[in-house]
């Protein structure tokens, strides 16, 4: 079963406007001066450059995405995005259940399942994310923390089309440290065996699940290369064209 990889840059909590419209803009030439490319292209910024990037993508085939929303249409959330407000400035993705979200804002499997069912009603795709921190790891939990996070967070009603996995192992992310290519196959193969117990064989097969934690231009291709590994979530590495690019090219796009 083919998957088109899916390219995803994870801006975080950086980038002004003139910096990310450059940053954005660079990406724009380079897709489109790809012709054809292979994958999928994704970038999401902050939410206060979400339609200034839009703008700055035109004509591109990058795909524009947030990195988190509430679970309610509108109300009394003092502060809060809702996947209508994402949808209405041009997003068609938004990244649900980040680590640091789960870290710094406590957001539960329950939560995360929630804000995913409200962005599919809403027409918004969904990269849901799991992964170990470093304790469950060495103690050998890793599966089980995975499988119990897929579980929890993925809407059981959940597609191919409409929702894409990102393994993010914790105490990979910004470290520059990264699993082995055996052990990134071991958990994408086991993800997406839980993903057919809960949606069936058939999304499980077409469901895409990105790898990520400190992917590199250099380390690209290996992880990229392994039969479930479908495209990467890249923090660090995509607020530079160049070693976006990179992966990109390296990764066979
Ligand atoms: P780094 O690529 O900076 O390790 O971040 C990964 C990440 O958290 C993407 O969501």
């Amino acid at each position: 079963m083919a998957r088109k990889k899916l390219i995803a840059g994870n801006w975080k909590m950086n980038g002004l406007l003139a910096d990310g419209v450059e940053l954005a803009k660079g990406v724009a030439a380079e897709v489109k001066a790809m012709g054809k490319p292979e994958c999928e292209f994704l970038v999401c910024p902050p939410f206060t450059l979400l339609t200034s990037v839009k703008k700055a993508l035109r004509g591109a085939k990058v795909a524009l995405g947030a990195q988190d929303a509430h679970f309610n249409t509108k109300g009394a959330h003092t502060g809060d995005i809702s996947p209508e407000m994402l949808k209405d400035v041009g997003c068609q993705y938004v990244i649900l259940g980040h680590s640091e979200r789960r870290a710094d804002h406590g957001e539960s499997n329950e939560l995360i399942n929630k804000k995913a069912v409200a962005a599919h009603q809403a027409g918004l795709k969904t990269v849901i994310c799991i992964g170990e921190t470093l304790e469950e790891r060495d103690s050998g939990k890793t599966i089980d923390v995975c499988s119990k996070q897929i579980m929890g967070s993925v809407p059981d009603d959940s597609t191919a089309a409409d929702t894409v996995i990102a393994y993010e192992p914790v105490w990979a992310i910004g470290t520059g440290k990264t699993p082995t290519a055996n052990d990134v196959e071991e958990v994408h193969a086991a993800v997406r065996k839980v993903l057919a117990k809960k949606l069936g064989k058939g999304n499980a097969n077409k469901m895409r699940i990105l790898y990520g934690g400190s992917v590199k231009p250099g380390n690209a291709k290996e992880f990229l290369s392994l039969p479930d590994v479908d495209g990467a979530l890249i923090g660090g590495a995509s607020l530079k064209v160049a070693d976006f690019m990179a992966i990109a090219k390296n990764s066979g796009c």
